[in-house]
């Protein structure tokens, strides 16, 4: 069988944390996908999972020490790192991250990342406490602007007795993220390329199904789990964006460093969408929005004595709203608005759709395909760009979509900084021109002190 990481190197870093026993299987994951794995640990990770379990299991020795020689006297950590397809720090304590946000490279798994261009993948584990400490905080958004993905950790006990956000992320979510780090690389434009390219730009991004209340008790929903919407927004963290995350009916973990707003009904998603929307670069609305609701929600649980007839109004359109006030805005400060469009069977009414809403890049797919539709981890897309030709992309992860799509966002927003930057040279010019009485050419000169 074939594994998804067959043929390449992983770097499996391990730091102290009562959590480096979980290492152990995650070794075995990537094994039986098909990696090569090289384990790091630093000395405090030893006192915590022995080193001959690893190296029984990697068929390597550990290296530990980053002055470590080869036997043929080359350095073994840079011998690692150049050969590597992709590095994953799991778990990494709170000291690990401040080590590496501040590139101190005092222990073998700093210095490793220092020297790699290969992606890497970071699961945090630690005391919650710890992990909400501002200073653990901005580690975190440091390291994701340097291109460094997160893998998120989960909520429940902590080895503190607390219950708390802390735990180490499920071992299938950061295997994951591995082979779509490791992959990435040979099939889109590097992670270091992609890293800090939306530092300092908003991006808000809908995700997941609205709810529309029957009544206390049942709604109109759909089949929209969110992991396009969190999968993208993983994306733009990654790449140092400040991520609002508008989140409707939800079964998939949300990346902690968004701000997370809740709306589950239409009404309430609008309000939240449009308000974020100003002073926003970006409008991702991958949430699947309910086309109608029931006129009138019942205000207790309505009874099985009945036929229920249940009458429906149409709810309000925001991405189509969201692209009138985006049209109504000057190009050069306009937010670049991106849709979804899920189709059932033939996607040629994405580009009519994309016209009618007013939105930049339309992401159309089949839901029926397989692996392309809600629950699953992977999406085949075409993107819509109005007056292009449609572009098929192929079966990727969810998390490689968001990647792609927001290159082409990081595009768009690029062009639309060269305009304003040439508006307001005109202006320069103009005033220049105006008030100073040197004329357009000399103007420069004039306002020399
Ligand atoms: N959308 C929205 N508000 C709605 C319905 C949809 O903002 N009330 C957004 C979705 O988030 C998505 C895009 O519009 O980004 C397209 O959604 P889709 O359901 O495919 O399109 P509809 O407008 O509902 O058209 P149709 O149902 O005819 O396919």
């Amino acid at each position: 069988m074939s594994g998804r990481l067959d043929g390449r190197l992983v770097v499996l870093g391990i730091t102290g944390s009562i959590a480096a026993y979980k290492a152990v299987e995650l070794l075995r994951k990537l094994t039986a996908e098909g990696a090569e794995v090289q384990v790091l640990m630093t000395h405090s990770a030893r006192a915590f999972v022995g080193p001959l379990t690893l190296e029984t299991l990697s068929g390597r020795p550990v290296l530990s020490d980053a002055l470590e020689l080869m036997p043929d006297k080359r350095i073994a950590h840079i011998v690692a790192s150049e050969r590597a397809a992709a590095i994953v720090v799991a778990p990494a304590t709170a000291r690990w991250l401040g080590a590496m946000a501040a590139g101190l490279a005092d222990d073998v798994i700093t210095a490793t990342c220092l020297a790699a261009g290969a992606p890497v993948v970071v699961a945090p584990a630690m005391d919650g406490d710890m992990y909400a400490h501002p200073a653990t905080r901005a580690n975190v958004a440091r390291l994701r602007s340097y291109g460094y993905r997160f893998v998120e950790p989960g909520e429940g006990a902590l080895a503190s007795g607390q219950i708390g956000r802390g735990r180490l992320a499920e071992l299938d979510r950061i295997l994951d993220a591995v082979v779509d780090a490791a992959t990435a690389t040979e099939s889109g434009p590097s992670p270091a390329s992609r890293a800090g390219d939306l530092v300092g730009r908003t991006i808000v991004v809908s995700a997941g199904g609205t709810a529309e209340p029957i009544d206390p008790v049942r709604f109109i929903g759909n089949r929209s789990t969110g992991r396009m919407g969190a999968a993208i927004a993983e994306a733009a963290l990654d790449r140092g964006a400040r991520v609002v995350l508008v989140a409707g009916n939800v079964s998939t973990p949300l990346p902690e460093a968004a701000t997370i707003v809740n709306a589950t009904t239409t009404s309430s998603m609008r309000e939240a969408v449009l308000g974020a929307l100003d002073g926003a670069d970006v409008l991702v609305m991958a949430a699947a929005v309910a086309d109608f609701r029931p006129r009138r929600a019942a205000d207790t649980k309505l009874l099985r004595d009945e036929a229920l007839v249940l009458e429906l109004e149409p709810t309000e359109d925001i991405l189509a709203e969201a692209g009138r006030i985006a049209r109504a805005m000057d190009a050069a400060t306009r937010p670049v608005l991106v849709g979804f469009s899920a189709e059932t069977g033939a996607l040629n009414r994405a580009a009519a759709k994309a016209e009618r809403k007013g939105v930049d890049l339309m992401v159309a797919n089949d839901v029926l395909e397989p692996g392309a539709g809600f629950a699953v981890d992977t999406n085949r897309v075409t993107l819509v760009v109005p007056g292009a030709d449609p572009e098929p992309w192929p079966l990727m992860s969810k998390r490689e979509v968001g990647d792609r799509l927001l290159d082409r966002v990081v595009a768009l927003l690029t062009a639309r900084d060269a305009r304003r930057a040439s508006a307001s040279s005109r202006v320069a010019a103009g005033t220049a021109s105006d008030g100073r009485g040197g004329g357009a050419e000399s103007g420069g000169k004039e306002i020399q002190p």
